[in-house]
């Protein structure tokens, strides 16, 4: 079995994927520097799976330190790089913050993969590179639009190091492209822990339903869409853990021919924002406060994903239903202490 280093692997999906990894049989090693979760999760994964992984803290925007801690694990077969900070609104605030930690992570982990071109290198990038869409689903080739927020910016930038790191050291790389995801670990052992107001739909949605938050505000009802609120696609963490194993496998079997590939991981199908209400609703019989409010300023209109490549590339596709990924984020959502 192949050993894999997941950044970010204490994260939402870096721990669903370590998770699915170490369910195949594989060595994970985790790197984390606990910025955005906390040391508890490694008990969840391993609870889940039965053995714990191995987890360094390390800055993986500190050259030295990625490179010391690379040194001791010459014998990866890949890494799949999840660490980055992801708030919308805060990159805004903090642009540089977010562009040394996303890309200078990503430039330290590309220094060590070039010296060993064999090692599958598997990038977490993000629907955001599409902006809003001029047609839907949305397909990998189409154009990659102005970033709305640096965020987005360190995907699209990310994206672009990649390639030209792997044209000119001769490795191989899959870029996936989350649409949204949402759910836990039906365990309930592990799934989203934001820390503070919950900027995402769900997670504010389970915080809500469990009286920690106030009552949902929806962020505009006049958009062009079936019933005035936004679409996204929406899909089961779970399922977009697997995809990581599929695209690891994939590079690890030398499959493909192009140096660098794209696939989006999305259900295909899009929810608008009333739609995932009545879909918790009905999922968990609890009946959630909401009312409409202004528009959220670089909201996109409606995005969901064309999944025809994944389904060729990688042989996968979203299994898990709307209401699915409803009631195992309750069910997370109510594991947690209040
Ligand atoms: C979804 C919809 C909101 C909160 C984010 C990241 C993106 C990617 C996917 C990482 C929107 C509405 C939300 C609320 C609401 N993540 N909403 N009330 O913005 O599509 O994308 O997750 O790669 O980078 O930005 O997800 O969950 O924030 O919003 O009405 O309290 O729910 O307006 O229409 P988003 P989201």
């Amino acid at each position: 079995m192949s050993k894999v280093l997941v950044t970010g692997g204490l994260g939402y999906i870096g721990s669903h994927t370590a998770v699915e990894l170490l369910a195949r049989g594989h060595d994970v090693v985790i790197a984390d520097n606990l910025a955005n979760t906390r040391p508890e999760v490694l008990d969840g994964i391993a609870a889940i799976a039965g053995r714990r992984p191995t987890w360094g803290e390390v800055d993986l925007a500190d050259r030295a330190a990625t490179h010391r801690f690379l040194a001791a694990h010459e014998d990866l077969d890949g890494i799949i790089h999840f660490a980055a900070h992801k708030a919308v609104g805060e990159s805004v605030q903090k642009p540089l913050a977010y562009y040394h930690n996303n890309l200078g992570s990503l430039v330290n982990l590309l220094e060590f993969v070039a010296q060993k071109p064999d090692c599958a290198f598997i990038f977490s990038s993000s629907c955001t590179v599409y902006g809003q869409a001029d047609s839907l689903p949305v397909k990998e080739d189409a154009p990659v639009k102005p970033a709305e927020s640096p965020y987005g910016n360190t995907k699209q930038i990310g994206e672009e190091i990649i390639r030209d790191a792997a044209k000119a050291h001769g490795f191989r790389a899959i870029a996936l492209r989350y649409f949204n995801p949402v759910g836990a670990h039906p365990s309930a052992k592990i799934g989203e822990l934001p820390l503070g107001v919950p900027q995402n739909l769900v997670p504010f949605i389970t915080q809500s339903a469990a009286g920690l938050r106030g009552g949902l505000k929806v962020f505009g009802n006049d958009y062009p869409t079936r019933d005035g609120t936004c679409i996204r696609d929406y899909i089961h963490v779970v399922d977009v853990a697997k995809a990581h194993i599929l695209a690891m496998d994939r590079l690890l079997a030398k499959k493909g021919d192009e140096a660098v590939e794209v696939f989006n991981l999305g259900t295909g199908t899009g929810s608008t924002v009333v739609e995932v209400i009545h879909a918790f609703e009905k999922a968990t019989g609890v009946k959630l406060q909401w009312e409409f409010a202004e528009r959220r300023p670089g909201d996109v209109i409606a995005a969901y994903a064309d999944t025809q490549r994944a389904a060729e590339g990688l042989g996968w596709r979203a299994e898990l239903p709307l209401e699915r990924s409803m009631a195992d984020a309750w069910r997370w959502q109510q594991s947690l202490p209040k």
